[in-house]
């Protein structure tokens, strides 16, 4: 395993101190209510084992997209409870992350406490990595703890900028997220693959590129996957295709020859003439689509040829679905091919991460959410990541890496 790249908490002895925790407390609500706790539940041991080694712990996060103003619908507030009930702790709430209201409650806090300050975007500072932002809510901790891999592509004030001022350390999230990268592409046991799906080859072209140059098989499904078909010169009837991508699927076609990646497309798909629930639909192989049909999904010989090539994996990365996941029977290939993962996960003979945009969904709605190795808990941030990119939030709190960015 290679060294990550930041000093872990082994290395901080939390007692009596303030420890500034970024934490990503991004999670999906409706109507005030957490409708999916899985970003809590995952930073829950850091802060347990902070609070419990007698740590003040002084939580920061965005929250959605306010820019700058202070939104009341986008308070933090509602979310301390729901952290509350999480740790089976109190956690108090300061209605602003810096100012007298922060800095009176980090000061009555006791060892062992922990507080949630408001929504760090409701600074106008927070998205500029401002100065003075940074200085102002490093002054209220002794030391800097990052566990929101999933921010960690942004360099703002609570993700980059405040590093510079104290001791830095990745969080047990943080340092879970990069194992699991690590263990997938950085040192993979091989053969190492990666199953890319999604809508388009212009959003995923550089995660593509970087993909190639890393994994020894590459599968391409979603609409991403028409392109490359018609690029082949296969007609592909009214099917979803970015026709100013096609020379782009080509040469990638062609690089993936050259590095000696095996590149797996559909070789069958479900077709329909409408983009409805309910519509007809017949199976088709690749080279037979009907005029007026569109590919929504691959179909059970796709899923055959994934199949077999995933059980010559060692390791596996996933991101993105096979098909209109979210619009039955368009669920099917993602169903069945993300099942066959899960299950060589659980016989132990498959290492999968997954991770980024859809990903999560996609996999909870194939009920095998849990029966991965690892599942990522950062959408952007993941991508980036395939894309081969330096994280400014990763790059801050480093122990190694260079520290190119201003802060
Ligand atoms: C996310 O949900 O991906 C992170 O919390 C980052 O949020 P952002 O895309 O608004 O920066
Ligand atoms: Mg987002």
């Amino acid at each position: 395993m290679a060294e990550l790249p930041f000093s872990t908490l082994d290395t901080l002895d939390p007692k009596g101190k303030r420890i500034l925790l970024r934490v990503d407390l991004n999670v999906p609500m409706k109507d005030g209510k957490v409708t999916d706790e899985t970003r809590i539940e995952r930073i829950v041991p850091t802060i347990r084992e902070l609070a419990e080694k007698g740590g003040r712990v002084i939580l920061l996060s965005h929250f959605d997209r306010p820019k700058g103003k202070v939104v009341p619908d986008l308070s933090l507030q509602p979310i301390a409870t729901a952290l509350a009930t999480a740790l089976g702790r109190p956690v108090s709430f300061a209605h602003d992350c810096i100012g007298p209201d922060a800095e009176a409650a980090a000061r009555s806090m006791q060892d062992g406490d922990i507080l949630l300050l408001e929504n760090t975007r409701f600074q106008p500072g927070e998205e500029k990595n401002d100065a003075g932002l940074s200085a102002a809510l490093a002054s209220l901790g002794d030391v800097y703890v990052n566990d929101a891999f999933s921010a960690a592509h942004r360099a703002h004030a609570s993700t980059a900028g405040v590093a510079a001022h104290l001791p830095s350390y990745g969080g047990r999230l943080m340092q879970a997220e990069l194992e699991a990268l690590y263990a997938a592409l950085e040192n993979p046991e091989r053969p190492v693959g990666a199953i890319v799906g999604g809508a388009k080859i212009s959003t995923k072209l550089q995660l593509l590129e970087n993909m190639l140059a890393k994994v020894d098989m590459l599968a391409i499904g979603g609409a991403m996957a028409n392109t490359f078909l018609a690029a082949k010169g296969l007609q592909v009837g009214k099917s979803l295709i970015e026709k100013d991508m096609l020379d782009t699927a080509r040469t990638i076609m062609e690089q993936a020859q050259a590095k000696n990646c095996d590149l797996v497309l559909p070789v069958d798909v479900v077709i329909s003439e409408d983009f409805i629930a309910g519509a007809p639909t017949q199976v088709v192989p690749v080279t037979s689509i009907p005029d007026g049909w569109m590919a929504l999904d691959v179909g059970p010989e796709t899923v055959k040829l994934l199949q077999s090539k995933l059980s010559g994996l060692k390791t596996l990365v996933w991101n993105g679905p096979l098909g209109v996941f979210e619009l039955p029977p368009f669920d099917e290939g993602t169903n069945a091919v993300a099942q066959a993962a899960a299950q060589l996960t659980q016989e132990g003979k498959l290492k999968t991460v997954a991770g980024g945009g859809d990903t999560v969904s996609a996999l909870r709605h194939a009920g095998v959410l849990h029966k991965m190795s690892y599942v990522s808990t950062a959408g952007g941030a993941f991508l980036e990541w395939l894309e081969g990119k330096v994280l400014p939030g990763l790059t801050a709190i480093s122990t190694t890496l260079e520290k190119t960015l201003p802060i």
